[in-house]
Parts: structure tokens; C-alpha cells; sequence
């Protein structure tokens, strides 16, 4: 690790830095403090807790969410963004959901502005099957201690808030559905993307074809990846361009939250 101050660390346009990872915090404890949340610390990364965020449904048969930001630390509009959504957030219409939140995990890499964390793993790569010999980071130890949980927990779909900085335009997604084409769960988060950011051209993206603005069904190590081996129905990982504005990937990040939400529950009926 070096102290060269990293490239990606923005001034957010509410005041404050990307990277205050203690203001991210305080700010989590007034949401789950107004209403419903309960919070539980899956594990420690040194000295940095993995939070879990649960809000319960009423009805038992709600959809049943999980929604994950802050894999990589230069990627900020994530965890922001979710924030954003969940702060200011209907209590009716998270109600209709059982909603569980990984709302920062991986503490050091965001604090450093830094995609991975203090020991140089990548957060995002070692899950499952398709790990392809890469060894989980400490995150991911964290994680898939709680397999059968998080499979639950995200059974009616899946979200991961990501950024690409090499990016400057283009907003694009991976997801993964057990059909051989993008549905509509696909093309809802696009759509969402979509109004804040032209989507990214047919070609490559990251060694990936990208077609209509999705990677689909890549089985790459991935969070995301592995909770479709878990058993979920559904699962993306949304992609903001990290070099544009802030303010506008924090309200991409935010209404791509949303509108995974909404899509839930309009598929439940
Ligand atoms: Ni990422």
C-alpha cells in the first residue's frame, strides 16, 4: 500500500467526502433508527464490522430482497446510492418486501478509495463454483459462512451495486436469470440505468460480450454469481460509469435500487 491519495475519492454534492466511511455510518444508524431495521455484524473485517441490515415484511409471503453495495472501494455511488434510496424510502413500500441490506462490504477498500481491501484481496472474486481457484477474501469468508442465509434472504432476486471506472459515459449490467434470454428483471434495471446514463454499445466490456447493455448469465466468481448457486431467483450486479459525475451515480445507484424493489413486487402481484 502506498499513501498516494487515490484518484477516486469525490466530493459528494450533499457535502462530505466518498470515502467518509464514518458519515456513511452515522447516516445508516438514523435510517435504521426511524424505523423497522434490526442490524446484526456477520463478522469483522480487521477492525471494520460487516453490518446486515434486516427489515421484515408483514405478510410472510412478501418478496424476499437482499441488495449488496460497497464490494469495491473506488466504486462509492453503490453504498451512497442504496443509502439514498432506503433514507428516503416510503416505509409502505419497503413494507411489502422483506428487505436485507449489505450496505458497505468492504469498509477498508472505501475508506482508501480503493477497489480492494487493506490485504489486496478482491472482495468481488472467490465465490462458489466458478471461484476458478481464486481464494475468497476475508469479506468473502464473512459471506459464505452464511450461505444458506443469504440464499433465503435474496431468494426472490438479488442486487449488487457496482461502478466501472473506466467509464466516463456508459452505464451497463451483468445479471443472471434461469432463462436463456435478459427478462423483463433485466431490462427494469437497465431502464433505470437508462435514465441517468446512455447505455453501453454492443462489444466488450471488462473481457465480457455486452449486448443491449447486459452481460447475461456469466458465471464468473462473483457475490452475485454464486447466490444464483445458492438458489436465488434472480441476480445483477448494475454497473454506473465511475468517471462521471457523483451526484449523477448516486441517483442512478439510487433509483436502480428502487426500481429492483418495485419489480418484486409487481411480479408478486
Ligand atoms: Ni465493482
Amino acid at each position: 500500500m502506498t499513501d498516494d491519495p487515490s484518484p477516486w475519492i469525490w466530493d459528494l454534492p450533499d457535502g462530505g467526502r466518498s470515502n467518509d466511511a464514518d458519515a456513511l455510518q452515522v447516516r445508516w444508524k438514523a435510517v435504521r433508527e426511524a424505523g423497522g431495521w434490526q442490524a446484526e455484524v456477520l463478522g469483522c473485517i480487521g477492525d471494520d464490522p460487516l453490518t446486515l441490515l434486516q427489515r421484515p415484511a408483514a405478510d410472510p409471503a412478501a418478496p424476499r430482497l437482499l441488495i449488496a453495495a460497497g464490494f469495491h472501494g473506488e466504486e462509492p455511488a453503490g453504498p451512497w446510492g442504496l443509502l439514498r434510496f432506503i433514507g428516503g424510502a416510503d416505509p409502505a413500500l419497503l413494507d411489502r418486501v422483506h428487505l436485507t441490506l449489505l450496505p458497505l462490504v468492504n469498509p477498508s477498500g472505501f475508506r482508501a478509495g480503493r477497489r480492494f481491501n487493506d490485504w489486496g484481496e478482491n472482495p468481488n472474486r472467490g465465490f462458489g463454483l466458478h471461484a476458478g481457484g481464486i481464494a475468497p477474501s476475508r469479506e468473502g469468508r464473512v459471506l459464505m459462512a452464511q450461505a444458506a442465509r443469504l440464499g433465503q434472504a435474496g431468494r426472490d432476486g438479488v442486487l449488487s451495486c457496482h461502478e466501472d471506472i473506466k467509464q466516463a459515459t456508459f452505464g451497463y449490467l451483468y445479471s443472471l436469470e434461469r432463462a436463456p434470454a435478459p427478462g423483463a428483471f433485466s431490462r427494469t434495471l437497465l431502464a433505470a440505468n437508462a435514465r441517468h446514463f446512455p447505455i453501453h454499445p454492443d462489444g466488450e466490456v471488462d473481457g465480457c460480450p455486452v449486448r443491449g447493455g447486459i452481460v447475461f448469465n456469466r458465471h464468473d466468481g462473483s457475490f452475485e454469481a454464486w447466490t444464483m448457486e445458492l438458489g436465488v431467483a434472480r441476480a445483477a450486479c448494475v454497473e454506473t460509469p465511475g468517471q462521471a459525475d457523483i451526484g449523477q451515480r448516486v441517483a442512478a445507484q439510487a433509483d436502480m435500487a428502487e426500481a429492483f424493489v418495485r419489480f418484486a413486487i409487481a411480479a408478486a402481484g
